[in-house]
């Protein structure tokens, strides 16, 4: 059995005192509390000190993004052995906003998760997804297999086993409509289909995949209530705390 999780991706939101505010009351609504899924979130660079600081438990600590090279004259950027200082456990790695906005390409994506994997401890969230151009013109099976493969080029089996995948339509991050949870299971199932045919089916068991957009404490049960789909990724309903606890009731 997969454990499922949730991870709250808080984009470029919450200043240091939003951060450690949300922290405190999250930490006093669920005193005492256990959640049945690994569950955290990946904020911006200069949250991650609080979080690793106000966290209790078994919260994690996500990056939203690292570079592929140990360290050296890249302005702007941040290293791996500096988010491991911080306790950060999971990095997401080619979200659709980095595609967009910061011109990431499949190849860089690749690059990401070979250091990732050869030089640290932290685990790479991939992120893939359509357009909505490509979602009407039938093509997302063929994005996702492009997506994917380049992605894990190179990669051994034993990392892809502790890879999570988050399957993110970029037509449905942010616009409030979700996909259905048919076709993210139909995709979902793809991509674990996708690393049967280049790793194994027991190495495709053990990956676990997110759906991610639009997810909200009223529609993630039927997300995860499907068969390949392990978890969310969730942008704007992890921002409140009340809707982040929801979540992850
Ligand atoms: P959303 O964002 O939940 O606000 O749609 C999801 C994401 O970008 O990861």
């Amino acid at each position: 059995m997969r454990k499922k999780i949730i991870i709250g991706n808080w984009k470029m939101y919450k200043t240091m005192k939003e951060a450690e505010e949300f922290l405190n009351e999250f930490n006093k609504q669920t005193s005492g509390k256990t959640f049945n899924c690994d569950y955290g979130v990946a904020a911006s660079f200069t949250n991650l000190g609080i979080l690793k600081g106000k966290r209790k438990d078994n919260f994690l600590i996500a990056a939203q993004n690292c570079h592929d090279q140990e360290q050296g004259a890249f302005t702007g950027e941040i290293a791996t052995g500096m988010l491991e200082e911080l306790d950060v456990s999971y990095v997401l790695i080619g979200h659709s906003e980095r595609r967009e906005y910061f011109n990431e390409t499949n190849e860089n994506i690749n690059r990401k998760l070979k250091w990732i994997f050869g030089n640290s401890k932290i685990l790479p969230i991939l992120c893939c997804g359509e357009t909505l151009a490509q979602y009407q013109n039938q093509e997302t099976n063929k994005v996702i297999e492009e997506q994917i493969n380049s992605a894990l080029k190179d990669l051994s089996a034993e990392n892809i086993s502790k890879l999570v995948i988050a399957y993110e339509p970029i037509w449905a991050i942010g616009t409030g409509k979700s996909s259905s949870s048919q076709v993210a299971q139909a995709v979902c199932s793809q991509i674990r289909n996708i690393i049967t045919n280049l790793y194994s089916k027991e190495i495709a068991d053990k990956v676990r995949i997110q759906y991610g957009g639009s997810v909200k404490p009223d529609n993630i049960k039927t997300f995860l209530s499907q068969p390949d789909i392990d978890g969310a990724l969730v942008g704007s309903a992890s921002l409140k705390v009340a809707d982040f606890i929801n979540l992850l009731n």
